[in-house]
């Protein structure tokens, strides 16, 4: 399916990608099946943690192989209760790991906090996720601090430019909830907040560039890139989202 730049696919990501020509990508971002046991309706969320690796792993080799050598890649991890006991795992480590692996060089872990989420009562509630940003070359890599400024804390300290703040790398982003989703008409279980991922585009990349989320879900990465003249590649394994992906593609930017 193309609706103007952006091009969706349905399969396999694994194998699609392997289409996707050697660094003509500026930039991927993206969020990832968790292992988690969500209800995503073709993908089985409740695989051994080896054949996650492996699938995570697979993504992060042929995104090397498909970014620009001053590209940057965005993995959304996040903590999980694993196993009968529900033990804290901690996925970013593992991505970290996975990153190393592949030549990528850690430029930043990005905490993305969060308020509305379930309360625990055995441990502290969960209350964030990480996103991993690695960079081919550490010397070459887009970063436009000026385009995600925010304002001063200070307004009237003589000293601060006038240009705004840097975000730092802790960052606040309500997540979807169901209430968003009914009034949007989507169902999509994990939706990631359209402007967080605004801020990762425009920080990294430029207009014309092209964009690619390996696992597409309901659209969001492709939003954010058709809202900032990007272009973008997303791939999903699920065709019952096509519809979901259709209409924010058409209605949402
Ligand atoms: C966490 S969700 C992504 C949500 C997305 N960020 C959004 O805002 O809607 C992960 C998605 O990956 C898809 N998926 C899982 N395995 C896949 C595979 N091998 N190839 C393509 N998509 C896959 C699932 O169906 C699910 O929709």
């Amino acid at each position: 399916m193309k609706i103007d730049d952006m091009i969706v696919e349905f399969g396999d990501t694994r194998e699609l990608v392997k289409n996707i020509p050697d660094k003509s990508v500026k930039m991927v971002v993206t969020s990832p099946p968790y292992n988690i046991g969500k209800k995503y309706g073709k993908y089985n969320d409740k695989v051994t943690i080896e054949e996650w690796e492996e699938l995570i792993n697979d993504i992060t080799k042929e995104t090397y192989r498909i970014l620009t050598d001053d590209g940057s890649f965005f993995l959304n991890l996040s903590p999980i209760p694993y196993g009968p006991d529900k033990e804290i795992l901690p996925l970013p480590f593992i991505g970290y790991q996975i990153f190393k692996k592949n030549n990528f060089y850690l430029r930043n872990m990005i905490t993305w906090n969060f308020n509305n989420m379930q309360n625990c009562t055995n441990r502290l509630s969960g209350r964030y996720e990480n996103i991993l940003w690695g960079v081919k070359d550490l010397k070459n890599y887009i970063f436009n601090l000026d385009d995600i400024r925010i304002p001063y804390i200070t307004q009237n300290d003589k000293r601060l430019t006038g240009k705004g703040r840097n975000p730092t790398d802790v960052w606040y982003y309500d997540r979807v909830n169901n209430m968003t989703k009914k009034k949007h008409g989507l169902t999509h279980p994990t939706i990631y907040p359209t402007e967080m991922i605004e801020r990762i585009v425009l920080m990294s990349t430029n207009e014309g560039d092209t964009i690619f989320d390996p696992f597409l879900g309901s659209g969001t990465t492709l939003v954010a890139a058709k809202r900032l003249k990007r272009k973008g590649i997303g791939f999903e394994l699920d065709i019952k989202y096509k519809e979901e992906i259709e209409k924010r593609l058409t209605q949402e930017v």
